[in-house]
C-alpha cells in the first residue's frame, strides 16, 4: 500500500464562519494558513505529491477536503455532504477527480455521506451512520464499492461528528481506538492502539507511506504510536480543531 497523491484546499477568510460545536474560540486566519503550509510540508516528507486548490470563500468548511470526495485505487466517489452549508463544496470536487480518475461516481440525495465516516481498511470501507452521513446515502456507496469489487459496512456513531473522529487504520492491521469505538466489538480483531479520553483529539491522526502524521501536543497519543513502531510528524492544526476539524479532514490521499 502506498500513497503517491494528496490533495488540499487552502483554508479561505470565510473559514471563522465554519461549523462548529467546539468552544474554543473563533481560529485565527493567519495563523491556520501557517499551520496548512506544515501540514502541507508533513505531507510532501512522506513522499506524496500534494495539489493544492485555491481558497473558497464561498464555502467556510471547504479546507476540510477530506469529506467532499473518497478516492479509492478504482474509483472516484463524489459525495453529498449531510451538512447543508457544505453541500455546494461539491461541484469543484467533481472537476478536480477529473485529472486523476476516469471513473467517477456521486452520492446522490435522499442519501448523504461525508467521507470522513469512511474508514479504509485495505479492501474493506467501515462507514460511520452520523448526524451527516445517512443510511441512504452509505448503501448508495457499498453499491457502487461492490460495482470495484471492495466492501462496505456500517457503523453507528453515538456521540463523535465522524466516524474518523475516533479512529483511525495505520496499515498492517493496526487500529487507533478512542471514545465509544472502545467498546465496539466490530473492532476487536484489530491491534489496537488505545488513545485516552483527555487525548482524543490525536486519535484522528493519519497513515502515510508508514509514517504517522499526528496533532502537535497530545503526548500520550505520541508515546503510544511510537511505541507501535511508527514514525512520527508532529503538526500543529489548533486552528483547525476550533472547528472541529481533524488531520484527516484536511486531505484527500490516494
Ligand atoms: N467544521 C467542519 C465541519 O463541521 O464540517
Amino acid at each position: 500500500m502506498k500513497f503517491t497523491n494528496a490533495i488540499v484546499r487552502k483554508p479561505s477568510k470565510s473559514m471563522v464562519q465554519g461549523l462548529t460545536s467546539a468552544n474554543l474560540g473563533s481560529p485565527n486566519y493567519q495563523n491556520a494558513l501557517r499551520q496548512h503550509k506544515s501540514y502541507v510540508a508533513a505531507l510532501q516528507s512522506c513522499g506524496v505529491k500534494v495539489k493544492i486548490l485555491d481558497a473558497d470563500e464561498n464555502y467556510p468548511d471547504s479546507t476540510f477536503v477530506e469529506d467532499v470526495a473518497l478516492l479509492t485505487p478504482h474509483c472516484a466517489i463524489i459525495t453529498n455532504p449531510g451538512a447543508p452549508s457544505r453541500r455546494g463544496e461539491i461541484e469543484n470536487m467533481k472537476h478536480v477527480v477529473k485529472d486523476f480518475y476516469s471513473e467517477i461516481e456521486e452520492i446522490k440525495s435522499p442519501g448523504f455521506i461525508e467521507a470522513g465516516d469512511i474508514m479504509m481498511v485495505g479492501k474493506h470501507y467501515y462507514i460511520g451512520l452520523s448526524a451527516r452521513t445517512n443510511r441512504e446515502g452509505a448503501q448508495q456507496l457499498i453499491h457502487i464499492l461492490e460495482k470495484y469489487d471492495l466492501t462496505g459496512s456500517l457503523v453507528k456513531l453515538e456521540k463523535v461528528l465522524h466516524l474518523k473522529t475516533g479512529l483511525a487504520y495505520l496499515e498492517n492491521n493496526n487500529l487507533v481506538v478512542c471514545g465509544e469505538f472502545l467498546s465496539n466489538t466490530g473492532f476487536q480483531k484489530f491491534n489496537r492502539i488505545e488513545i485516552p479520553e483527555e487525548e482524543s483529539y490525536a486519535a484522528n491522526c493519519i497513515w502515510i507511506n508508514d509514517k504517522v502524521i499526528i496533532p502537535a501536543g497530545y503526548p500520550l497519543a505520541k508515546q503510544k504510536i511510537l511505541d507501535a513502531g511508527y514514525d512520527i510528524i508532529e503538526v500543529d492544526v489548533s486552528e483547525f480543531r476550533k472547528l472541529d476539524g481533524g488531520l484527516s479532514c484536511l486531505s484527500l490521499r490516494f
